[in-house]
């Protein structure tokens, strides 16, 4: 039957006739909408095949990428798969003899020559960023990987959060990851320039599901990792023009000294597995087909991601009830093993 026949079925008033073309409109938007995220999400994550960072200046091209929080977990993972694609590598934490075992293994392993930088990115000292400037000043960086972060010990009421955790939660995740990127960035868009446009730049910023959920109990980390995503998506507009791809790397939990998860699962992947999802699909946006300048890379985390956001809503009642009753009950056990240790003390 023509649309026309149907609605003029239902109801031969003029008005009545007017919201249901306008409801019928709106119905067909929406669909078509997610019909087109849902095959690009599908094709996102499991049909298009792995980007080649060649554009990056991978495979041979001498180019260095700068990984933050690189001595361990996601960070120390992010620097052997860029040294395996032929990225010579910066590596900065606080720990300099982890640093140096892990340049060494880098250049053993891959052939690719490595430089430490060792500081606490706690402590907001001009002199750790100008340590940065002056180490790359003269190295053709083309990558910055803003993974250090930190986040509170064991879920907490956001009013008895300790002062020095909240303090350093910003000063890590925001402060020193903005201030990181200032000190790169020149250097890569000097590299863009330099190549005559050879080579494009790349920056990735770790987010997190803490922040794609307002996360109770752990409000500050949460909070952190939202800035994250507003800056990391509104500097992608400001740099595209200027041949450098920014992306926030949005993820749900993944074994490491962070998440205190050692066994992985369908959709707690390993750092190795994490970060292959992450390279293999740089300029795609897995779960995260809403957001500009976005990725939810990893397949469990993405389709969790897509269903979260096209049901409930990351930010509505619903997902922030749920959210926080998961939450409560890690505090609780927490609390009880901390009880526990100190009893065999
Ligand atoms: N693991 C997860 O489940 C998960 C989920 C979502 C997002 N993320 C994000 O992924 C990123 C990496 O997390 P991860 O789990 O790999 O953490 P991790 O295993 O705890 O490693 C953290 C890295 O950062 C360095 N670091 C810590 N504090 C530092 C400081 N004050 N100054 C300088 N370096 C410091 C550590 O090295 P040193 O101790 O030697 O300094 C280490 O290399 C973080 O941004 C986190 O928020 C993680």
């Amino acid at each position: 039957m023509p649309i026309q026949q149907f609605v003029s079925s239902i109801s031969e008033s003029k008005l009545t006739q007017g919201v249901l073309y306008a409801a019928l409109f709106v119905g067909v938007y929406k669909l078509t909408i997610f019909s087109l995220s849902t095959i690009a999400l599908i094709s996102d994550l499991f049909i298009l095949p792995s980007t080649d960072l060649k554009k990056y200046g991978a495979k041979g091209g001498k180019t260095w990428a700068v990984v933050t929080g690189a001595s361990d977990g996601i960070g120390k993972e992010y620097a052997f798969q860029l040294a395996s694609r032929g990225f010579n590598i910066v590596l900065i934490s606080r720990t300099q003899s982890k640093l140096e075992a892990i340049g060494e293994e880098l250049a053993s392993k891959f052939g690719v020559e490595t430089k430490i930088i060792a500081f606490d990115a706690s402590v907001d000292e001009e002199a750790n960023y100008e340590t940065i400037s002056k180490s790359i000043a003269e190295l053709p960086v083309t990558v910055l990987i803003n993974n250090v972060g930190q986040s509170h010990s064991i879920p907490v009421p956001f009013l008895e959060t300790n002062d020095k955790e909240l303090r350093d939660i910003i000063t890590i995740n925001n402060t020193a990851t903005l201030k990181i990127t200032q000190a790169v960035t020149p250097r890569i868009l000097e590299t863009v320039k330099e190549s005559k446009k050879k080579y494009r730049g790349l920056i990735l910023t770790m987010g997190s599901f803490g922040g794609l959920l307002p996360t109770p109990y752990l409000a500050t980390y949460s909070g952190s990792k939202a800035f994250l995503q507003a800056w990391s998506a509104a500097l992608a507009g400001e740099l595209k023009p200027e041949g450098i791809d920014v992306e926030l790397i949005v993820s749900y939990l993944v074994t490491s000294a962070m998440s205190k998860i050692r066994r992985s699962s369908a959709t707690i992947p390993t750092p190795k597995q994490f970060v292959k999802s992450v390279l293999g699909s740089v300029g795609r946006r897995g779960g995260a087909q809403e957001r500009f300048a976005t990725s939810t890379p990893f397949w469990a985390h993405a389709l969790m991601h897509f269903a979260i956001e096209n049901s409930v809503g990351t930010f509505s009642s619903i997902a922030n009830k749920l959210n926080f009753s998961m939450h409560k009950s890690i505090r609780i056990r927490a609390l009880k093993k901390i009880e526990k240790n100190k009893k065999q003390l």
